[in-house]
């Protein structure tokens, strides 16, 4: 009888790719997702690859019915809590949106959870919930300053966490703080593709580079970094996707709570990636240096060593393989999950 699990935003960027691994790892998969930044077409491509069907509901977490209906309906084992909103920008602009999805949603889940007697949790948080003050590398003990309504909305459902743990030790934890996750997975079937306005890197690479967009917009030129652009610890989604599995493992044995990076534990400048990515496809990457993004900082990236002394989990896919597999994904769905 495999163990049953819960995914929520599964038909997004990272839990598609949580999604398979879980299916490779022997479990049995359920999704529950709003498709707001997804399509319903990815769960089909989740079930080519990994040879058998998952069970998939349309629906906001909010949406208390809805989740009382699934866990009356399902036993799960635990869930993987990836649904939620994660632009900065967008944050910024509409904080009341943010907070509803990434908050009152995360309470509405923890509540039906915690009636049905399912207490073990991995939950998909950010590096952003560091914020300026803490010094590179980023530790999991660094103190938490998140600078933007995206951080504050992920450090406020990591401190409802602890207080919860703190209140019921039948709970088993675990916090994951992703650094930067890029890539595809090597079928070619899934990868990242946001629905409306286009925020992160690696999609607007891909999207330069098979002719979407003219040019690569770099945001600021200026900045106390090697090559004056923005440096980050970008990492393969399938690492951050066995980081997920790992971690489940992980808790279904302990229980309290665990905080991890993820990360590759070094960073990469934006002209570094623009030039790894040339390299890949062949094509050239036009840039324009244009005004730094109000939020971003010049530079962080992680200490990962918690992550491999507890989990036994490293990010092993190196830059070029992360621009390949995007490359191979962008390629072979020029317009994305149609
Ligand atoms: C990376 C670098 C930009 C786009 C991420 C995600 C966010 C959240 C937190 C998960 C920066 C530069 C970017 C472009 C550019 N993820 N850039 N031109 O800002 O580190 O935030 O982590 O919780 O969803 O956005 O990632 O990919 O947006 O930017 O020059 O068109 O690339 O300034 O230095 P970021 P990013």
């Amino acid at each position: 009888m495999r163990r049953k699990i819960l995914v929520t935003g599964g038909a997004g960027y990272i839990g598609s790719h949580t999604c398979v691994e879980l299916l490779a790892a022997d479990y049995d998969v359920v999704v529950i997702d709003n498709f707001s930044n997804s399509k319903p077409a990815v769960l089909d491509r989740i079930a080519a690859i990994a040879g058998r069907a998952i069970s998939w509901h349309e629906g906001d977490l909010r949406d208390r019915a809805l989740l009382q209906r699934l866990f009356s309906q399902h036993h799960f084992a635990g869930v993987l809590h990836c649904a939620g909103v994660k632009s900065i920008p967008e944050a910024q602009q509409f904080p009341l949106k943010y907070y509803q999805h990434n908050l009152e949603a995360s309470l509405t889940l923890l509540d039906v959870m915690s009636q049905h007697g399912v207490h073990k949790l991995v939950f998909s948080s950010s590096a952003t919930v560091y914020g300026e003050a803490a010094r590179l590398p980023y530790r999991e003990e660094s103190p938490l300053a998140p600078n933007t309504v995206y951080g504050r909305s992920k450090m406020m459902v990591e401190e409802l966490l602890h207080d919860l743990v703190q209140a019921d030790d039948s709970w088993h934890i675990g916090i994951l703080r992703y650094f930067n996750p890029v890539g595809a997975h090597p079928s070619g079937l899934i990868g990242e593709d946001p629905n409306g306005q286009v925020n992160n890197l690696m999609p607007h690479l891909c999207r330069v580079a098979i002719g979407r967009q003219d040019a690569l917009s770099v945001f600021g030129h200026d900045y106390p970094t090697p090559d004056g652009t923005g440096v980050r610890d970008y990492l393969h989604v399938v690492d951050v996707a066995e980081g997920h599995v790992k971690a489940l493992q992980h808790i279904s044995a302990e229980n309290g709570l665990i905080t991890l990076n993820l990360g590759m534990g070094r960073g990469y400048s934006v002209l570094e990636m623009v030039r790894a990515f040339e390299q890949v496809c062949g094509n050239h990457i036009p840039v324009r240096f244009v005004a730094r993004r109000q939020g971003d900082l010049a530079s962080y990236y992680a200490d990962a060593s918690r992550a491999a002394d507890i989990l036994g989990w490293r990010a092993k896919r190196g830059l070029l393989e992360m621009c390949a597999d995007a490359w191979r994904w962008q390629s072979n769905n020029p317009d994305g999950y149609l």
